[in-house]
Protein backbone atom coordinates (compact mmCIF):
# COMPACT_ATOMS: atom_id res chain seq x y z
CA UNK A 1 0.00 0.00 0.00
CA UNK A 2 1.58 3.17 -1.17
CA UNK A 3 1.25 6.30 1.46
CA UNK A 4 0.00 9.24 0.32
CA UNK A 5 2.83 11.39 1.43
CA UNK A 6 6.39 10.96 1.76
CA UNK A 7 8.11 13.50 3.71
CA UNK A 8 11.92 14.44 3.44
CA UNK A 9 13.99 17.02 4.73
CA UNK A 10 17.38 18.77 3.37
CA UNK A 11 20.25 19.61 4.84
CA UNK A 12 21.92 22.51 3.48
CA UNK A 13 20.85 24.63 0.56
CA UNK A 14 23.26 25.53 -1.75
CA UNK A 15 24.05 24.19 -5.20
CA UNK A 16 23.19 20.91 -4.86
CA UNK A 17 20.57 21.64 -2.30
CA UNK A 18 18.70 24.14 -4.49
CA UNK A 19 19.11 21.82 -7.71
CA UNK A 20 16.86 19.10 -5.52
CA UNK A 21 14.47 21.75 -4.17
CA UNK A 22 13.92 22.51 -8.02
CA UNK A 23 13.86 18.90 -9.55
CA UNK A 24 11.88 17.74 -6.62
CA UNK A 25 9.48 20.12 -8.02
CA UNK A 26 9.54 20.15 -11.25
CA UNK A 27 8.41 16.48 -10.77
CA UNK A 28 5.28 17.09 -8.77
CA UNK A 29 3.19 16.05 -11.18
CA UNK A 30 4.59 13.18 -12.34
CA UNK A 31 5.38 11.66 -8.98
CA UNK A 32 2.12 9.45 -8.22
CA UNK A 33 2.23 7.85 -11.48
CA UNK A 34 6.26 7.27 -10.83
CA UNK A 35 5.92 6.54 -6.97
CA UNK A 36 2.53 6.11 -6.23
CA UNK A 37 3.11 8.77 -3.43
CA UNK A 38 3.57 12.30 -3.49
CA UNK A 39 7.15 13.08 -2.07
CA UNK A 40 7.57 16.23 0.24
CA UNK A 41 10.07 18.40 1.25
CA UNK A 42 8.70 19.58 4.50
CA UNK A 43 11.78 21.11 6.40
CA UNK A 44 15.09 22.77 5.38
CA UNK A 45 18.71 22.99 7.19
CA UNK A 46 19.81 25.97 6.05
CA UNK A 47 22.67 28.54 8.70
CA UNK A 48 20.86 31.98 7.19
CA UNK A 49 16.49 32.22 6.94
CA UNK A 50 17.06 34.97 5.39
CA UNK A 51 19.58 34.46 2.53
CA UNK A 52 17.62 30.93 2.16
CA UNK A 53 14.08 32.20 1.98
CA UNK A 54 14.33 33.67 -1.33
CA UNK A 55 14.84 30.29 -2.84
CA UNK A 56 12.22 28.25 -1.71
CA UNK A 57 8.29 29.26 -2.15
CA UNK A 58 7.42 28.77 1.44
CA UNK A 59 10.19 30.17 3.83
CA UNK A 60 8.21 28.35 6.90
CA UNK A 61 10.61 25.22 5.79
CA UNK A 62 13.37 26.86 6.88
CA UNK A 63 15.09 26.04 9.86
CA UNK A 64 18.70 26.66 11.33
CA UNK A 65 17.37 23.59 14.06
CA UNK A 66 18.91 20.44 13.59
CA UNK A 67 16.97 19.22 16.17
CA UNK A 68 13.29 20.28 14.39
CA UNK A 69 14.21 17.48 11.67
CA UNK A 70 15.74 14.75 14.10
CA UNK A 71 12.93 14.61 16.64
CA UNK A 72 10.35 15.15 13.74
CA UNK A 73 8.91 11.41 13.10
CA UNK A 74 6.98 12.33 10.33
CA UNK A 75 10.54 12.50 8.51
CA UNK A 76 11.35 9.80 6.81
CA UNK A 77 14.26 10.44 4.52
CA UNK A 78 17.18 13.46 5.03
CA UNK A 79 19.23 14.14 2.25
CA UNK A 80 22.34 15.74 3.47
CA UNK A 81 23.67 18.30 0.54
CA UNK A 82 25.76 20.88 3.04
CA UNK A 83 28.92 18.57 2.57
CA UNK A 84 32.38 18.76 4.90
CA UNK A 85 32.90 16.10 7.72
CA UNK A 86 30.80 17.51 10.48
CA UNK A 87 28.46 18.07 11.37
CA UNK A 88 27.68 16.21 8.35
CA UNK A 89 28.47 12.93 9.82
CA UNK A 90 26.87 13.41 12.68
CA UNK A 91 23.42 14.21 11.64
CA UNK A 92 23.62 11.50 9.16
CA UNK A 93 24.42 8.74 11.78
CA UNK A 94 21.70 10.23 14.21
CA UNK A 95 19.59 10.00 11.07
CA UNK A 96 20.27 6.55 10.54
CA UNK A 97 20.10 5.20 13.65
CA UNK A 98 16.90 7.13 14.02
CA UNK A 99 15.42 5.06 11.51
CA UNK A 100 15.79 7.82 9.01
CA UNK A 101 16.57 7.20 5.27
CA UNK A 102 19.61 9.25 4.11
CA UNK A 103 20.85 10.43 0.56
CA UNK A 104 23.86 11.97 1.05
CA UNK A 105 26.37 13.76 -2.23
CA UNK A 106 29.17 14.19 -0.03
CA UNK A 107 32.21 12.23 -1.59
CA UNK A 108 34.57 14.02 1.14
CA UNK A 109 32.56 12.23 4.34
CA UNK A 110 31.92 8.63 2.49
CA UNK A 111 35.50 8.02 1.34
CA UNK A 112 36.67 8.42 4.97
CA UNK A 113 33.79 7.18 6.97
CA UNK A 114 31.35 5.39 4.79
CA UNK A 115 32.22 2.15 6.27
CA UNK A 116 30.89 3.61 9.41
CA UNK A 117 27.77 5.28 8.41
CA UNK A 118 26.25 1.76 6.04
CA UNK A 119 27.31 -0.02 9.94
CA UNK A 120 24.53 2.59 11.21
CA UNK A 121 22.26 2.07 8.30
CA UNK A 122 22.80 -1.63 8.72
CA UNK A 123 21.04 -1.17 12.56
CA UNK A 124 18.03 -0.06 11.74
CA UNK A 125 17.51 -1.61 8.84
CA UNK A 126 17.36 1.16 6.39
CA UNK A 127 18.60 3.07 3.19
CA UNK A 128 22.00 4.76 3.14
CA UNK A 129 22.46 5.88 -0.83
CA UNK A 130 25.07 8.07 -2.77
CA UNK A 131 25.04 8.49 -6.13
CA UNK A 132 26.04 11.65 -6.54
CA UNK A 133 28.99 11.33 -4.86
CA UNK A 134 31.05 10.12 -7.64
CA UNK A 135 30.67 11.45 -10.91
CA UNK A 136 28.00 13.96 -9.96
CA UNK A 137 24.72 13.18 -12.60
CA UNK A 138 26.26 9.90 -13.63
CA UNK A 139 24.50 6.65 -12.61
CA UNK A 140 27.31 4.43 -11.42
CA UNK A 141 26.99 3.36 -7.99
CA UNK A 142 23.47 2.22 -8.53
CA UNK A 143 24.53 0.42 -12.07
CA UNK A 144 27.69 -1.38 -10.01
CA UNK A 145 25.37 -2.36 -6.73
CA UNK A 146 22.42 -3.84 -9.32
CA UNK A 147 22.91 -4.31 -12.79
CA UNK A 148 26.45 -5.09 -12.70
CA UNK A 149 26.14 -7.72 -10.19
CA UNK A 150 26.27 -10.58 -12.25
CA UNK A 151 30.05 -9.49 -12.56
CA UNK A 152 33.47 -10.03 -11.49
CA UNK A 153 34.85 -6.47 -12.15
CA UNK A 154 38.05 -6.19 -12.76
CA UNK A 155 38.82 -2.36 -13.29
CA UNK A 156 36.78 0.74 -12.65
CA UNK A 157 38.44 4.00 -13.85
CA UNK A 158 37.98 6.71 -15.78
CA UNK A 159 37.25 10.86 -15.67
CA UNK A 160 35.59 11.93 -12.51
CA UNK A 161 36.63 15.82 -12.02
CA UNK A 162 35.47 17.83 -14.63
CA UNK A 163 37.89 21.19 -13.36
CA UNK A 164 41.24 19.36 -14.30
CA UNK A 165 39.12 17.38 -17.42
CA UNK A 166 38.49 21.35 -18.39
CA UNK A 167 42.09 22.62 -17.83
CA UNK A 168 43.49 19.60 -19.56
CA UNK A 169 41.46 19.89 -22.70
CA UNK A 170 42.24 23.85 -22.77
CA UNK A 171 45.62 22.48 -22.59
CA UNK A 172 45.08 20.22 -25.64
CA UNK A 173 42.96 22.00 -27.86
CA UNK A 174 44.13 25.68 -27.29
CA UNK A 175 47.71 25.15 -26.65
CA UNK A 176 46.99 27.00 -23.36
CA UNK A 177 49.83 26.37 -20.21
CA UNK A 178 47.82 25.27 -16.86
CA UNK A 179 48.45 28.76 -15.35
CA UNK A 180 46.14 30.26 -17.93
CA UNK A 181 43.47 27.05 -18.15
CA UNK A 182 43.20 27.81 -14.26
CA UNK A 183 42.47 31.07 -14.60
CA UNK A 184 39.63 30.39 -17.01
CA UNK A 185 38.21 27.59 -15.56
CA UNK A 186 38.25 30.07 -12.71
CA UNK A 187 36.94 32.99 -14.75
CA UNK A 188 34.15 30.54 -16.13
CA UNK A 189 33.42 28.77 -12.42
CA UNK A 190 34.40 25.29 -13.08
CA UNK A 191 37.06 25.65 -10.81
CA UNK A 192 36.44 26.69 -6.79
CA UNK A 193 38.14 29.32 -5.36
CA UNK A 194 40.57 27.43 -3.67
CA UNK A 195 40.58 24.66 -6.80
CA UNK A 196 43.55 22.80 -4.71
CA UNK A 197 41.36 19.32 -3.87
CA UNK A 198 40.20 19.61 -7.57
CA UNK A 199 44.09 20.15 -9.62
CA UNK A 200 45.73 17.90 -6.60
CA UNK A 201 43.62 14.58 -7.07
CA UNK A 202 42.12 14.98 -4.31
CA UNK A 203 38.66 14.97 -5.26
CA UNK A 204 38.96 12.56 -8.08
CA UNK A 205 41.09 10.24 -5.28
CA UNK A 206 38.18 10.14 -2.70
CA UNK A 207 35.41 9.08 -5.82
CA UNK A 208 37.64 6.44 -6.94
CA UNK A 209 37.88 4.87 -3.17
CA UNK A 210 33.90 4.78 -3.37
CA UNK A 211 34.29 3.34 -6.79
CA UNK A 212 36.77 0.68 -5.56
CA UNK A 213 34.69 -0.32 -2.73
CA UNK A 214 31.60 -0.66 -4.41
CA UNK A 215 33.02 -2.26 -7.65
CA UNK A 216 34.87 -4.72 -5.56
CA UNK A 217 33.17 -5.56 -2.56
CA UNK A 218 36.01 -4.65 -0.62
CA UNK A 219 36.77 -1.51 1.28
CA UNK A 220 39.00 1.26 -0.03
CA UNK A 221 38.99 4.13 1.94
CA UNK A 222 40.58 7.31 0.94
CA UNK A 223 44.25 7.41 2.25
CA UNK A 224 44.56 4.07 0.47
CA UNK A 225 44.20 5.94 -2.96
CA UNK A 226 47.64 7.31 -4.04
CA UNK A 227 46.91 10.90 -5.60
CA UNK A 228 49.23 13.15 -7.70
CA UNK A 229 47.91 16.37 -9.40
CA UNK A 230 47.72 17.54 -13.09
CA UNK A 231 49.75 21.15 -11.84
CA UNK A 232 53.32 19.67 -13.13
CA UNK A 233 52.05 18.68 -17.07
CA UNK A 234 53.23 21.47 -19.36
CA UNK A 235 51.44 21.80 -23.03
CA UNK A 236 54.87 20.62 -24.30
CA UNK A 237 53.63 17.06 -22.26
CA UNK A 238 50.63 17.31 -24.23
CA UNK A 239 52.30 18.01 -27.88
CA UNK A 240 55.06 14.73 -26.95
CA UNK A 241 51.77 13.03 -26.21
CA UNK A 242 49.83 13.70 -29.31
CA UNK A 243 53.03 13.25 -31.47
CA UNK A 244 52.95 9.64 -29.94
CA UNK A 245 49.01 9.04 -30.76
CA UNK A 246 47.85 10.12 -27.09
CA UNK A 247 46.18 12.44 -25.40
CA UNK A 248 47.07 13.16 -21.27
CA UNK A 249 43.76 13.42 -18.45
CA UNK A 250 43.76 12.93 -14.90
CA UNK A 251 42.61 9.42 -14.43
CA UNK A 252 41.15 7.61 -11.54
CA UNK A 253 42.07 4.15 -11.71
CA UNK A 254 40.76 1.10 -9.44
CA UNK A 255 42.26 -2.06 -10.56
CA UNK A 256 41.07 -5.71 -8.54
CA UNK A 257 44.60 -7.76 -9.45
CA UNK A 258 45.27 -11.02 -8.64
CA UNK A 259 47.78 -9.59 -5.95
CA UNK A 260 45.57 -6.80 -4.62
CA UNK A 261 43.87 -3.93 -5.15
CA UNK A 262 45.71 -0.67 -7.42
CA UNK A 263 43.68 2.63 -6.40
CA UNK A 264 45.50 5.77 -8.13
CA UNK A 265 44.89 8.85 -9.32
CA UNK A 266 47.03 10.41 -11.77
CA UNK A 267 47.46 12.37 -14.67
CA UNK A 268 48.11 9.76 -17.95
CA UNK A 269 48.64 9.54 -21.78
CA UNK A 270 45.64 7.15 -22.95
CA UNK A 271 45.87 5.96 -26.70
CA UNK A 272 43.80 8.59 -28.52
CA UNK A 273 41.24 5.90 -29.56
CA UNK A 274 40.93 5.16 -26.56
CA UNK A 275 36.96 6.33 -25.59
CA UNK A 276 38.07 8.21 -22.69
CA UNK A 277 40.43 10.17 -24.62
CA UNK A 278 37.53 11.92 -26.67
CA UNK A 279 35.65 12.96 -23.58
CA UNK A 280 36.33 16.40 -23.68
CA UNK A 281 35.67 19.87 -21.35
CA UNK A 282 34.29 19.51 -18.05
CA UNK A 283 32.52 15.87 -18.79
CA UNK A 284 33.00 12.77 -16.79
CA UNK A 285 33.04 9.07 -17.64
CA UNK A 286 33.86 5.75 -16.22
CA UNK A 287 34.67 3.00 -18.00
CA UNK A 288 34.16 -0.55 -16.27
CA UNK A 289 35.69 -3.51 -17.37
CA UNK A 290 33.62 -6.89 -15.99
CA UNK A 291 34.28 -10.20 -16.77
CA UNK A 292 30.44 -11.17 -17.78
CA UNK A 293 29.63 -7.12 -19.44
CA UNK A 294 33.14 -6.94 -20.97
CA UNK A 295 33.35 -3.36 -21.35
CA UNK A 296 30.78 -0.86 -20.61
CA UNK A 297 31.21 3.10 -20.26
CA UNK A 298 28.76 6.13 -18.33
CA UNK A 299 29.74 9.43 -19.63
CA UNK A 300 28.08 12.36 -18.61
CA UNK A 301 28.11 15.72 -16.61
CA UNK A 302 30.05 14.86 -13.38
CA UNK A 303 29.14 17.92 -11.58
CA UNK A 304 26.80 21.23 -11.48
CA UNK A 305 23.29 22.17 -10.15
CA UNK A 306 20.70 20.14 -11.97
CA UNK A 307 22.95 16.97 -13.02
CA UNK A 308 24.18 16.69 -9.65
CA UNK A 309 20.48 16.89 -8.12
CA UNK A 310 19.24 14.55 -10.87
CA UNK A 311 21.07 11.70 -9.03
CA UNK A 312 20.34 13.01 -5.43
CA UNK A 313 16.33 13.10 -6.33
CA UNK A 314 16.62 9.43 -8.31
CA UNK A 315 18.53 8.13 -4.80
CA UNK A 316 15.31 9.43 -3.04
CA UNK A 317 12.85 7.87 -5.71
CA UNK A 318 14.22 4.57 -4.94
CA UNK A 319 14.10 5.38 -0.98
CA UNK A 320 10.28 6.45 -1.63
CA UNK A 321 9.83 3.07 -3.43
CA UNK A 322 11.50 0.66 -1.24
CA UNK A 323 9.13 2.48 1.85
CA UNK A 324 6.03 1.77 -0.40
CA UNK A 325 7.23 -1.59 -1.06
CA UNK A 326 8.24 -1.93 2.62
CA UNK A 327 12.02 -3.15 1.51
CA UNK A 328 14.10 -0.84 3.03
CA UNK A 329 17.18 -1.70 3.68
CA UNK A 330 17.38 -4.18 0.73
CA UNK A 331 20.88 -2.83 -0.78
CA UNK A 332 22.97 -2.55 2.34
CA UNK A 333 26.66 -2.26 2.33
CA UNK A 334 28.50 -5.02 -0.45
CA UNK A 335 31.92 -4.87 0.83
CA UNK A 336 31.88 -8.67 1.93
CA UNK A 337 35.71 -9.21 1.17
CA UNK A 338 38.86 -7.91 2.72
CA UNK A 339 41.00 -7.29 -0.50
CA UNK A 340 45.11 -6.56 0.05
CA UNK A 341 45.49 -2.99 -1.01
CA UNK A 342 48.62 -2.78 -2.94
CA UNK A 343 51.42 0.01 -2.73
CA UNK A 344 52.24 2.53 -5.75
CA UNK A 345 55.82 1.28 -6.14
CA UNK A 346 54.28 -2.06 -5.98
CA UNK A 347 51.64 -1.13 -9.55
CA UNK A 348 52.99 -1.69 -13.31
CA UNK A 349 52.36 0.92 -15.90
CA UNK A 350 54.11 2.20 -19.07
CA UNK A 351 55.66 5.37 -18.22
CA UNK A 352 56.42 8.67 -20.46
CA UNK A 353 59.43 10.43 -19.52
CA UNK A 354 60.74 13.59 -21.10
CA UNK A 355 64.30 14.29 -19.92
CA UNK A 356 67.18 16.62 -21.22
CA UNK A 357 70.69 14.83 -21.94
CA UNK A 358 73.77 15.81 -22.96
CA UNK A 359 73.53 16.39 -27.25
CA UNK A 360 76.80 13.49 -27.63
CA UNK A 361 77.47 10.38 -29.12
CA UNK A 362 76.21 7.23 -26.81
CA UNK A 363 74.42 8.68 -24.67
CA UNK A 364 71.00 7.11 -25.80
CA UNK A 365 72.58 3.62 -25.38
CA UNK A 366 74.37 4.88 -21.76
CA UNK A 367 70.47 5.87 -20.99
CA UNK A 368 68.99 2.20 -22.65
CA UNK A 369 71.78 0.44 -20.83
CA UNK A 370 70.75 2.21 -17.28
CA UNK A 371 67.03 1.09 -18.16
CA UNK A 372 67.72 -2.14 -19.16
CA UNK A 373 69.52 -3.08 -15.62
CA UNK A 374 65.94 -2.67 -13.97
CA UNK A 375 64.48 -4.35 -16.53
CA UNK A 376 62.84 -1.38 -18.28
CA UNK A 377 62.10 -1.59 -22.10
CA UNK A 378 61.85 1.23 -24.34
CA UNK A 379 58.60 1.23 -26.72
CA UNK A 380 59.00 4.50 -28.37
CA UNK A 381 61.45 7.64 -28.39
CA UNK A 382 61.65 11.02 -29.26
CA UNK A 383 64.78 12.70 -29.46
CA UNK A 384 65.24 16.46 -30.46
CA UNK A 385 67.67 19.21 -30.03
CA UNK A 386 67.18 22.32 -27.82
CA UNK A 387 67.71 25.53 -28.36
CA UNK A 388 70.41 25.11 -25.67
CA UNK A 389 73.92 24.21 -27.10
CA UNK A 390 75.06 20.57 -26.24
CA UNK A 391 71.83 19.59 -24.90
CA UNK A 392 69.13 17.04 -26.49
CA UNK A 393 65.62 16.26 -25.40
CA UNK A 394 64.60 12.80 -25.00
CA UNK A 395 61.26 11.31 -24.63
CA UNK A 396 60.33 8.07 -24.36
CA UNK A 397 57.76 5.61 -23.33
CA UNK A 398 58.57 2.54 -21.87
CA UNK A 399 56.97 -0.90 -21.95
CA UNK A 400 54.75 -2.21 -18.72
CA UNK A 401 57.07 -2.06 -15.73
CA UNK A 402 56.81 -2.24 -12.29
CA UNK A 403 56.47 1.65 -10.55
CA UNK A 404 59.40 0.77 -8.21
CA UNK A 405 62.13 -0.26 -10.71
CA UNK A 406 61.45 2.76 -12.79
CA UNK A 407 61.60 4.90 -10.02
CA UNK A 408 65.67 2.96 -9.38
CA UNK A 409 66.45 3.70 -12.82
CA UNK A 410 65.75 7.05 -12.95
CA UNK A 411 67.81 7.44 -9.73
CA UNK A 412 70.37 5.62 -10.89
CA UNK A 413 70.29 7.74 -14.19
CA UNK A 414 70.42 10.89 -12.27
CA UNK A 415 74.32 10.05 -11.03
CA UNK A 416 75.15 10.16 -14.91
CA UNK A 417 77.02 13.19 -16.14
CA UNK A 418 75.27 12.93 -19.47
CA UNK A 419 72.26 13.12 -18.02
CA UNK A 420 70.79 16.52 -17.14
CA UNK A 421 67.36 16.49 -16.23
CA UNK A 422 63.36 14.67 -15.79
CA UNK A 423 61.66 17.28 -16.98
CA UNK A 424 58.55 14.94 -16.71
CA UNK A 425 57.28 11.66 -15.83
CA UNK A 426 53.67 10.47 -16.68
CA UNK A 427 51.93 7.19 -16.54
CA UNK A 428 50.60 5.60 -19.04
CA UNK A 429 47.21 3.88 -19.26
CA UNK A 430 47.17 0.68 -20.91
CA UNK A 431 44.60 -2.28 -20.71
P1 LIG B 1 27.53 24.53 -1.39
O1 LIG B 1 27.04 25.24 -2.59
O2 LIG B 1 28.63 25.14 -0.59
O3 LIG B 1 26.28 24.27 -0.45
C1 LIG B 1 26.35 23.78 0.84
C2 LIG B 1 25.25 24.43 1.63
O4 LIG B 1 25.18 23.80 2.88
C3 LIG B 1 25.49 25.91 1.85
O5 LIG B 1 24.35 26.63 1.53
C4 LIG B 1 25.83 25.99 3.33
O6 LIG B 1 25.38 27.15 3.95
C5 LIG B 1 25.08 24.80 3.87
N1 LIG B 1 25.63 24.34 5.12
C6 LIG B 1 26.91 23.95 5.35
N2 LIG B 1 27.06 23.59 6.64
C7 LIG B 1 25.86 23.75 7.21
C8 LIG B 1 25.37 23.56 8.52
N3 LIG B 1 26.16 23.13 9.51
N4 LIG B 1 24.08 23.82 8.78
C9 LIG B 1 23.26 24.28 7.79
N5 LIG B 1 23.65 24.49 6.53
C10 LIG B 1 24.96 24.23 6.25
O7 LIG B 1 28.00 23.06 -1.77
P2 LIG B 1 27.43 22.16 -2.96
O8 LIG B 1 28.25 22.42 -4.17
O9 LIG B 1 25.97 22.28 -3.02
O10 LIG B 1 27.88 20.71 -2.45
C11 LIG B 1 27.13 20.03 -1.48
C12 LIG B 1 27.62 18.58 -1.40
O11 LIG B 1 27.44 17.95 -2.65
C13 LIG B 1 29.12 18.43 -1.07
O12 LIG B 1 29.29 17.29 -0.27
C14 LIG B 1 29.76 18.23 -2.43
O13 LIG B 1 30.97 17.51 -2.36
C15 LIG B 1 28.69 17.41 -3.11
N6 LIG B 1 28.70 17.50 -4.57
C16 LIG B 1 28.65 18.69 -5.18
C17 LIG B 1 28.64 18.76 -6.57
C18 LIG B 1 28.53 20.06 -7.28
O14 LIG B 1 28.47 20.06 -8.51
N7 LIG B 1 28.47 21.19 -6.60
C19 LIG B 1 28.71 17.57 -7.32
C20 LIG B 1 28.76 16.33 -6.64
C21 LIG B 1 28.75 16.31 -5.27
P3 LIG B 1 26.09 28.58 3.76
O15 LIG B 1 25.58 29.05 2.42
O16 LIG B 1 25.61 29.36 4.89
O17 LIG B 1 27.57 28.31 3.78
N1 LIG C 1 34.84 19.81 -8.15
C1 LIG C 1 34.31 18.66 -8.80
C2 LIG C 1 34.72 18.63 -10.26
C3 LIG C 1 32.79 18.62 -8.75
O1 LIG C 1 35.35 19.56 -10.76
O2 LIG C 1 34.41 17.65 -10.93
C4 LIG C 1 32.26 18.08 -7.45
O3 LIG C 1 32.58 16.72 -7.33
Amino acid sequence: MSKSVIKAALLGLGTVGSGVYKVIRNQKNEMMQKLGSELVISKILVRNIEKASKKVDDPSILTTSWEDIINDESIEIVIEVMGGIDPARTYIKEALLAGKHVVSANKDLIAVHGEELYNAAEQTKVDFLFEASVAGGIPIIGPLKQSLAGNYITEVMGIVNGTTNFILTKMSKENMEFKEALALATELGYAEADPTADIEGLDAGRKVAILASTAFNSRVVFSNVYTEGITKISAKDIRYAKEMGCEIKLLGVARNTETGIEAYVCPMLIPANHPLASVNDSYNAVFVHGDAVEDAMFFGRGAGELPTASAVVGDVFEIARNINADSCGRIGCTCYKQLPIKKMEDTTNSYFIRMKVEDRCGVLAELTAVFAKYGVSVSQIIQKGTREEGCAEVVVITARVCEGDIQASMNELKTHDAFLKTSSMIRVYRK
